[in-house]
């Protein structure tokens, strides 16, 4: 019995780690899809030890944009944001990697390019603070919640 109790600890400690830590959600965004820097993001992503988990070619719909965004719902920029991320497609992922959400927020850079570190790819890749190129979710309990947004479990790997 007390075996049970110690397996089944480790397997909650296991699954607990795994949810909260190992998995982020990413948006390749209309400019950068309109550039034609999927392909050359996607080699950041795999270079950085990222495993892809899932991943589609989607457009957004206004309500999509709207809901997906509604944290933002209060600011100035967010019609320009809705309509920014309505006007074309997108890639949205799930990646995987030890220390996710914090490793992909490093390798995409800050929200405004200006002030992206050299090498990241918001620095590489994005145009101004509106149109950056990427997401990264900010937290593991928002990893989780936008993933779910574009992904079943079984489009999930
Ligand atoms: P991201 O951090 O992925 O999610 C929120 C988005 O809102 C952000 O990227 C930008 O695309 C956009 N955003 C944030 N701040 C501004 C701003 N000051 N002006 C316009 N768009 C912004």
């Amino acid at each position: 019995m007390l075996g049970f109790c110690f397996q089944m600890a480790i397997f909650a400690q296991n699954f607990n780690t795994q949810m909260r830590t190992n998995r982020t959600f990413t948006m390749i965004k209309p400019d950068a899809v309109e550039k034609g820097h999927i392909g050359a993001i996607l080699e950041k992503i795999n270079s950085a030890g990222f495993r892809i988990a899932a991943m589609k070619l989607t457009h957004m719909t206004t309500a999509d944009a709207k809901e997906f965004y509604a944290i933002h719902k209060e600011r100035p920029f967010f019609g320009e944001l809705v309509e920014y991320m309505t006007r074309g497609p997108i890639v949205a992922a799930i990646l995987e990697k030890d220390n996710a959400v914090e490793d992909f927020r490093t390798l995409i850079g800050a929200t405004n390019p200006a002030d992206a570190a050299e090498g990241t790819i918001r620095k590489l890749y994005a145009a101004s603070i509106g149109e950056n190129a990427i997401h990264g979710s900010d937290s593991d309990e928002n990893a989780a919640i936008e993933g779910a947004f574009h992904f079943s479990g079984r489009d999930t790997f």
